[in-house]
């Protein structure tokens, strides 16, 4: 993985899947990336709710306001929170916008605990992507800082043996 350019994509409403974000771009290097909306849904659960609950119903991609260039890189790790057991709509405008061909795709999300269709529904919107096996984390594991590192480490060596 050494030799290529990386960069790590997250969306995340209430900083859980930043935190898991900025954790690998500390192990995988390269660059990191934030999607940021023209209109976000806020921090209030609730209302993100409502609102991502109707986006997920009616098909909505939000607009981003930070679009990014990704041509440059050859292995992007991309990571959203599950919403309604799906990708979350921030993450499927990331997905819809661009054309991964030729690139490696690593997907990563936090839940509830309940994945639901995340991967699956991730892996249909990848755009010409080859896809690797992805990785999810729910509240418990946010409960011990070690633990969680170890599955990151873990899970980037055995993505990076197979590369
Ligand atoms: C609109 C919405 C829908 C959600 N749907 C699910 C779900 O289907 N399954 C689940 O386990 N968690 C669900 N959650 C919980 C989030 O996936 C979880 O809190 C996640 O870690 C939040 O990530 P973030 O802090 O990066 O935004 C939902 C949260 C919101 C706001």
């Amino acid at each position: 993985m050494k030799d290529k350019k990386i960069l790590t994509v997250c969306y995340s409403q209430r900083g859980h899947t930043e935190l898991i974000a900025k954790q690998i771009h500390s192990i995988a290097g390269g660059d990191i990336y934030g999607i940021k909306l023209q209109k976000p849904y806020g921090k209030n659960y609730f209302t993100a709710l409502i609102s991502g609950g109707f986006d997920i119903l009616t098909g909505k991609r939000p607009e981003i306001s930070n679009k990014t260039d990704i041509s440059g890189y050859d292995i992007i790790f991309a990571g959203g929170p599950v919403w309604f057991m799906t990708v979350a709509p921030a993450l499927m405008s990331f997905l819809n916008g661009n054309d991964f061909s030729g690139k490696i795709l690593i997907p990563f999300c936090t839940s509830g605990g309940n994945e639901g269709n995340f991967f699956k529904n991730f892996e249909k919107n990848s755009n010409g992507a080859k896809v690797m096996r992805g990785i999810g984390f729910t509240g418990k594991d946010f409960k011990n800082p070690n633990e969680l590192k170890n599955k990151l480490d873990e899970w980037i060596l055995t993505i990076g043996k197979q590369i």
